[in-house]
């Protein structure tokens, strides 16, 4: 990426901050027609077993899933940040790619104060991470190479923004809930821009191992995002009986969703450095039911 296109990207960072203190509207409590995540992307839309669910109940599972989506969102930024802040020890201060990152771990700390203040608004109680996913999330960051992290990363946020941008566009969403993924697009677009071109000139020099890897990276980043979202637990929380039964339906059901409905920009970017092969591909069409 040319120097002058960061410098960029830095200055607008620096003159039209958007403080997710002043730019969302917390003191907004939700309205008696608002929802909290549009019913395509919760768990049981699709299923016969959602029709059965009275408007209340549709109402809550949107509001666990949405802390869910968030909290887990948080989550990952905040690994995203340990990673992010060995990384730029590495590189001179002067230079434009730390000034960028610094940018960015800024703005990443807010949004995750700020997806903590909307759970605490909607009276959230996330569920804390399965042990596997805490290992993993935490042993990738630890002994990954910059490039794979970095790939990693733009995978979960090229992921996440869809996610948001269903979320802010549906007409009835909680307007607090709709600032804040306005927000969060508008900075995550900015972050995505500047790694997918620092990752074109990994990939453009990487052969066929090495892309190999990669796209195997951000399949199994996807797959950790996606296994993050639906829990037993919140059926339980809002009176489904069989929840075991409920959670099995959920995860198949889920899966073909998020395929449908979140894989586009990613396997774009993966296409554009041939990052589907031979070794590749099965498996993104097993793990991930896309359609590549
Ligand atoms: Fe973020
Ligand atoms: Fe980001």
């Amino acid at each position: 990426m040319e120097v002058q296109e960061i410098e960029r990207l830095i200055k607008i960072s620096k003159e039209r901050p958007l403080l997710p203190e002043t730019y969302v509207p917390w003191h907004l409590e939700p309205g008696s027609n608002d929802i909290f995540l549009p019913e395509i992307l919760t768990s049981l839309h699709g299923l016969e077993i959602y029709d059965t669910l009275s408007p209340a109940q549709k109402l809550e599972l949107g509001r666990h899933e949405l802390v869910q989506v968030i909290a887990s969102y948080a989550w990952g930024e905040c690994l995203f940040c340990l990673f992010m802040t060995r990384h730029i020890l590495t590189l001179p201060l002067d230079d434009v790619e730390h000034r960028f990152l610094l940018r960015e771990l800024i703005e990443e700390f807010r949004h995750q104060e700020m997806f903590g203040q909307a759970i605490n608004k909607l009276g959230g109680k996330p569920i804390r991470q399965s042990g596997l996913h805490k290992f993993l999330g935490q042993f990738s960051n630890k002994y990954l190479p910059a490039d794979y992290l970095f790939m990693g990363s733009v995978s979960v946020e090229l992921v996440t923004d869809i996610y948001g941008n269903y979320a802010r566009k549906a007409p009835n969403i909680y307007p607090v809930l709709k600032k804040m993924f306005d927000l969060h697009n508008i900075e995550e677009a900015r972050h995505i821009l500047f790694t997918k071109n620092l990752l074109k000139t990994y990939a453009a020099k990487a052969g066929y191992i090495k892309r190999t890897l990669y796209s195997y990276v951000i399949l199994f980043n996807i797959l950790f995002v996606r296994t993050m979202y639906v829990k037993k637990e919140i059926f339980e929380r809002i009176g489904l009986k069989n929840p075991d039964k409920v959670y099995k339906l959920a995860a198949k059901n889920f899966k073909k969703k998020f395929s449908e409905t979140c894989l586009k920009d990613i396997i774009g970017f993966v296409d554009e450095w041939k990052g589907f092969n031979r070794s590749t591909r099965w498996a993104w069409r097993w793990i991930l039911d896309a359609k590549v």
